[in-house]
């Protein structure tokens, strides 16, 4: 049995803000890229938050503004094309927009990492994998070669590569994808980053290989107590890992809810489509449910609920008046911690 070292400093609870508050805030975020077509606004007044231990997801379907808005708050949009007319991204309080490029570098890698859908595009080819994760302890804290290579096998350990010691000299192709996709984990670890946002980390490995990465990637979430961003397009991964829920569309939040919450009582009509088009193993052979149509062009998007021309329930004033994301309660009144939706009809939604 390998013993794994942990290191010394984790895993300790982690404030949020200066006031304990969020680790993460983004308020009233606006992404748009100038194009000669016209601007596209990517990511239209998107609010959320994330504490230290705390999960969240942030789902929907291609082109819904998921990664624009993770790359906003990393700050690794290209600008132009891209630009950033309204919102804070506030980390421990302080707002990142705002804050020099090299404030925000600093920031990137040692207290927020990111992790990328595709491993071999983000790994160097003809370098070493023991090389490469062993260069953030060498150029982050300037440890000498040989520590570097003991520090980068510890973490091979810690994402449960087998055989850390002998492998750490091979290269990324000599790697399945999902061990390739472990060492993206353990880069993103290596310097104990308060916050990861991992944007599709799974969805390049076939189902049992995505189980895998997403449990490990939930357990050292767990132990480090960091906060973490989950971008994905698929509910079925996100039940058992995810505190609460972000569900985008068109670039806006159209319904917020803790996870469980969320797939018990579904809030807006696209949240219950989304679910509805889960494979269940109870249903075998039956044709699955797809929402029908296709998410807008963002050139045009439809006046009113942006979802309105998919909706089943769509009426008159859907084509009409944008819904604002309202707080969501039960019938009686009572409060939902949590739960909002922007959905002109969510209480025959909700309690129907
Ligand atoms: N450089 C760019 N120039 C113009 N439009 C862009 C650019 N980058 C992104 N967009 C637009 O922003 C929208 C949101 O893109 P984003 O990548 O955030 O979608 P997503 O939700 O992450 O989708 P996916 O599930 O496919 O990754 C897209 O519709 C895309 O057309
Ligand atoms: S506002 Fe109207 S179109 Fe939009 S989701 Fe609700 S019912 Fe459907
Ligand atoms: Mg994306």
């Amino acid at each position: 049995m390998t013993i794994i070292e942990q290191p010394a400093s984790v895993p300790s609870p982690r404030a949020g803000g200066a006031d304990g508050g969020p680790l993460l805030e983004v308020r009233d975020l606006h992404v748009e890229f100038h194009t000669r077509d016209g601007i596209v606004r990517a990511v239209n007044g998107v609010n959320y938050s994330v504490s230290a231990g705390e999960t969240l997801a942030v789902l929907g379907e291609s082109g819904s503004g998921k990664s624009v808005t993770a790359q906003a708050i990393m700050g690794i949009l290209d600008m132009p094309p891209a630009k950033i007319p309204q919102g804070e991204v506030l980390f421990r309080g302080q707002d990142m927009l705002k804050m020099s490029a090299d404030e925000r570098r600093q920031l990137r890698g040692a207290k927020i990492a990111m992790i990328f859908q595709d491993a071999l595009s983000s790994l160097n080819p003809v370098l070493t994998v023991g090389y490469q994760l062993g260069e953030m302890f060498r150029v982050h804290q300037g440890m000498s070669k040989k520590d570097a290579k003991a520090k980068a096998i510890e973490l091979m350990d810690r994402v449960k590569i087998p055989a850390a010691r002998e492998r750490v000299n091979d290269f990324p192709h000599q790697f399945s994808g999902g061990m390739r996709q472990r060492i993206m984990i353990a880069m993103a670890l290596a310097l104990e980053p308060d916050l990861i946002i991992a944007d599709e980390p799974t969805t390049a490995l076939d189902v049992t290989v995505q189980a895998q990465v997403m449990d490990l990637l939930a357990e050292l979430q767990r132990e480090y107590n960091m906060g973490l961003i989950l971008i994905t397009h698929d509910l079925g991964v996100v039940a058992d890992v995810a505190d609460k829920i972000a569900v985008m569309y068109a670039g806006r939040i159209v319904e917020q809810a803790p996870v469980h919450e969320l797939y018990k009582r579904p809030a807006h009509p696209y949240t219950r489509g989304l679910l509805d088009s889960i494979p269940r193993l109870d249903q075998k052979g039956q044709e699955l449910y797809a929402i029908q149509g296709l998410p807008p062009n963002l050139l045009k998007v439809p006046s009113g609920c942006a979802f309105n021309p998919r909706c089943p329930k769509a009426q008159d004033i859907c084509r009409t008046d944008v819904p604002a994301l309202v707080e969501v309660t039960e019938r009686d009144g009572g409060a939902l911690p949590g739960r909002r939706s922007a959905c002109h009809f969510w209480e025959e939604t909700i309690h129907g």
